[in-house]
């Protein structure tokens, strides 16, 4: 069973993800960290970020793999055999992710590379995004979009990462990942009709994969 659950940044996507997964002992695909790995690759390289053959090639050379890390579920991420799974979180990633994110070529490799992963998967996956209820995986049995509002997604990431920025510009920007992760040509972050909308904004983690763990069960039946 594939289990998909997309949502703007800092909703909390990775957290119920990775709690879900556990319980199901499925295999949790985080496509974000796939975005990540290949931006810092190509910022090591130094490449033009700007320059989509030049990207696509930076995917093309890049062994990324996901590999699940022992008992709390926190998958480690690595990069050409090397784990980079607290580097690929730095703000520098982050900033430059869009130039690839926004990149036609380096999508369709990534998108082609998370379906080969679900493939080769035996168990269930659940898989977190953007675009994958409506690009990668649209038949997916669960469909997910988890909302929260950006107040409390800038307050989650000052709590979570002990990032010191003040909360107005963490709102400042978590805002502006949201327009460009929504009006991106290919593979923009969409609600499909079919998706359970769930905005957590006054939940706890609990409640959420609780709510998530019976949209499962129905979806077994
Ligand atoms: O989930 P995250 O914050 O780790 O994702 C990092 C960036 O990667 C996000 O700003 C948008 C991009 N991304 C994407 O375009 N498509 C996905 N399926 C997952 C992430």
């Amino acid at each position: 069973m594939q289990v998909v659950i997309d949502g703007p940044a800092g909703a909390g996507k990775s957290t119920v993800a990775r709690r879900l997964a556990d319980r199901l002992d499925a295999f949790y695909l985080d496509t974000g960290a796939m975005y990540r790995a290949c931006t810092l690759r190509a910022l090591r390289m130094g490449v033009d970020l700007d320059d989509s053959k030049v990207l696509a090639e930076v995917v093309d050379g890049a062994k990324i793999e996901l590999l699940p890390a022992g008992e709390a579920g926190q998958c480690r991420v690595h990069l050409d055999g090397e784990d980079v799974s607290a580097e690929i979180r730095t703000r520098e990633v982050t900033t430059a992710i869009r130039h690839l994110a926004n990149c036609p070529e380096v999508r369709q490799r990534l998108v082609a590379q998370q379906r080969a992963l679900a493939e080769r998967t035996p168990g269930h996956v659940v898989a977190e995004g953007r675009d994958l209820a409506s690009v990668v995986f649209p038949d997916a049995a669960v469909k997910v979009y988890l909302d929260a509002s950006v107040e409390e997604r800038a307050r989650r990431r000052r709590a979570d990462h002990g990032d010191q920025t003040p909360l107005d510009e963490l709102q400042r920007e978590i805002s502006e990942r949201d327009l460009s992760d929504q009006s991106r040509a290919v593979g923009p972050l969409v609600r499909v009709p079919e998706a359970t909308y769930i905005d957590c904004s006054d939940m706890t983690i609990d409640e959420v994969v609780e709510q998530l763990a019976a949209l499962v069960e129905a979806a077994g039946e």
